[in-house]
């Protein structure tokens, strides 16, 4: 059963992908054929054919907009913070409004929602140990402008239509600064949030994490790179400054007026879908937007703010991407890798080598598709030196320390209550009693058993882990009587999941098995599946860190 509607989701994906090369000018949107007669039609969330016409990216010009480079946001003042005193603290004011902007030159205007008034926001930056403020200001109108559907969990009728509360992705902040999906706010509210930013150099990103409408308020544009740097990270050399960029990407349905759409099903009282596909990638907002650089190294910080797509990214030259970073910061050594491929909420650092290339262009591409272009022009600047061959060691958690396994389940309902398909982390719905408890300072491994057909991108709150193997497992076994019966040996990550991560890929019909220490400040979290589709429809979970016990 599962199997069918998978397949018939997949289906839907694929449309997406072939109107687009077809060259239509809009989507052909038609009922699959296929659908298993056996199933109960309310099981399955059907996409329907959008009301307005949407752009083909492909019959746009390509590269004729330069890419926006978000700008550094800046501290509007200095303020004290009763968790540390007698200092003062950098204070960020990040305004949440309505506003339009192009995504290409030959589209009309698109009416977006942005920190700062902007798509991606102001890029945030901060060191090491050196903590900042953030007031996060909810300045957005009072209706929403995208299809909210009052049936899920927590975005009730009751509820205010605009519901805001920021998450910095990949931060080891405070349980009261970290966004907790219920503590979100209404337009003409804020809050302050605090970032002690202990911990190592990486590429964080925030975006919103509002209660049940998480996918729509990222959708609208509501996100942004958050970068820390460190004293260490900076004494290697690598590309920075006006080298050192973040690329987020995303991918968006661009109606012929301007305006996004986002997919709904055919039941106007429950427009939930669960994945959302764009056709028109887009790069620091932009559609195939182009690069001027210099014939040295960069150093790109890419971040994958999809709501459901992974990209599979290479360079047109065949030249390999180094990796430097994942998701929580530097590898041990620079990796060369010709293909990049990122989850949802996933990052990767890379250094792109431009020297010798002058007067040349290349382009970034998602699988064949170029999505920005590189034009190489000399003005005169070298290089910073050499890649150094060792980054920063990665010490690995030894598994032996770990005081308790959890085995959790990943997967979903159909009917759930007069509800179509929703999707659940260890059988359990969001407001169920909290069943993850981990220790303050403990060692635990997770092993995530994914028992649907989809990958799902895991992802932590808090803490940063370590991959330790995937193994495939008995479904029917499990599906039967619970057991886990494993069907071939453990795959050990490869060199690129070798580092920090904050989100994993655990693929289908495998055991995903991750490690960490749960440092950090006592108090509720939480845990989810980073398809945005999924993490608004119950695939996420709290998690409560409990205080350090008493060692005797
Ligand atoms: Cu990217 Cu719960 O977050
Ligand atoms: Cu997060
Ligand atoms: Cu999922």
């Amino acid at each position: 059963m599962s199997l069918t509607r998978r397949r018939f989701l997949r289906g839907l994906a694929d449309m997406a992908g072939v109107a687009a090369a077809a060259d239509l000018g809009l989507l052909a949107w038609a009922a699959p054929a296929s659908v298993d007669a056996g199933m109960p039609r309310m099981a399955m969330p059907q996409l329907a054919a959008p009301k307005v016409a949407l752009v083909n990216p492909v019959t746009l010009a390509r590269f004729v907009d330069p890419l926006p480079i978000p700008p550094l946001a800046r501290a509007t003042g200095q303020r004290e913070h009763p968790a540390y005193p007698g200092k003062k603290l950098p204070m960020y004011r990040m305004e949440m409004r309505a506003f339009s902007a192009r995504l290409h030159r030959d589209l009309p205007p698109t009416p977006l929602w942005g920190y700062g008034g902007a798509f991606p926001g102001p890029t945030l930056e901060a060191m090491r140990n050196e903590p900042i403020l953030v007031e996060w200001v909810n300045s957005l109108p009072e209706r929403h402008f995208l299809p909210i559907d009052h049936t899920i969990h927590g975005a009730e009728r009751s509820k205010p239509e605009v519901r805001t509360v920021a998450h910095v992705h990949g931060a080891r902040a405070p349980a009261g600064s970290d966004g907790y999906p219920e503590d979100w706010f209404a337009p003409g509210h804020s809050a302050v949030y605090h970032y002690p930013n202990a911990q190592d150099a990486a590429t964080l990103w925030y975006h919103d994490h509002a209660m049940g409408i998480t996918r729509l308020n990222i959708y609208a544009g509501l996100f942004g790179a958050f970068i820390v740097r460190d004293a260490e990270e900076q004494a290697l050399g690598l590309p920075s400054g006006d080298c050192d960029l973040p690329l987020i990407l995303c991918d968006r349905l661009i109606a012929k007026d301007g305006q996004l759409y986002y997919p709904v099903s055919d039941d106007p009282a429950a427009p939930w879908v669960s994945e959302c596909n764009g056709n028109a990638i887009l790069c620091n907002g932009k559609l195939y937007p182009f690069a001027e650089v210099e014939p040295r190294r960069y150093r790109l910080r890419l971040v994958n703010a999809a709501n459901t797509r992974f990209f599979n990214l290479s360079l047109s030259s065949g030249q390999p991407f180094q990796q430097i970073a994942s998701d929580q910061g530097l590898l041990p050594a620079p990796l060369p890798r010709e293909r990049i491929e990122l989850y949802p909420a996933e990052r990767a650092d890379v250094v792109v080598d431009f020297s010798g290339l002058d007067g040349k262009t290349l382009q970034l591409r998602h699988q064949s598709e170029a999505i920005l272009e590189f034009r190489v022009r000399d003005r005169g600047r070298r290089d910073a030196g050499a890649l150094p061959a060792t980054l920063r060691a990665v010490n690995r958690i030894d598994p032996s320390t770990a005081v308790r396994d959890r085995l959790l389940t990943l997967g979903e309902q159909d009917d759930a209550g007069g509800r179509p398909m929703m999707m659940m982390l260890g059988g359990k719905h969001w407001s169920a009693p909290i069943t993850e408890d981990p220790r303050q300072d403990s060692v635990e491994t997770w092993s995530l058993l994914n028992v649907t057909g989809d990958v799902h991108p895991i992802h932590l709150h808090l803490v940063r882990f370590q991959v330790i193997e995937r193994r495939p497992f008995d479904l029917f076994a499990w599906n039967a009587n619970k057991t886990l019966k494993y069907t071939g040996p453990a795959q050990i990550p490869p060199a690129h999941e070798m580092g920090w991560k904050d989100t994993v890929r655990a693929d289908p019909g495998m055991v995903t098995r991750i490690i960490m220490r749960f440092e950090g400040e006592p108090g509720r979290y939480v845990w989810h599946c980073h398809l945005l589709e999924h993490e608004d429809n119950e695939m996420m979970r709290p998690f409560q860190l409990l205080p350090a016990s008493a060692k005797t």
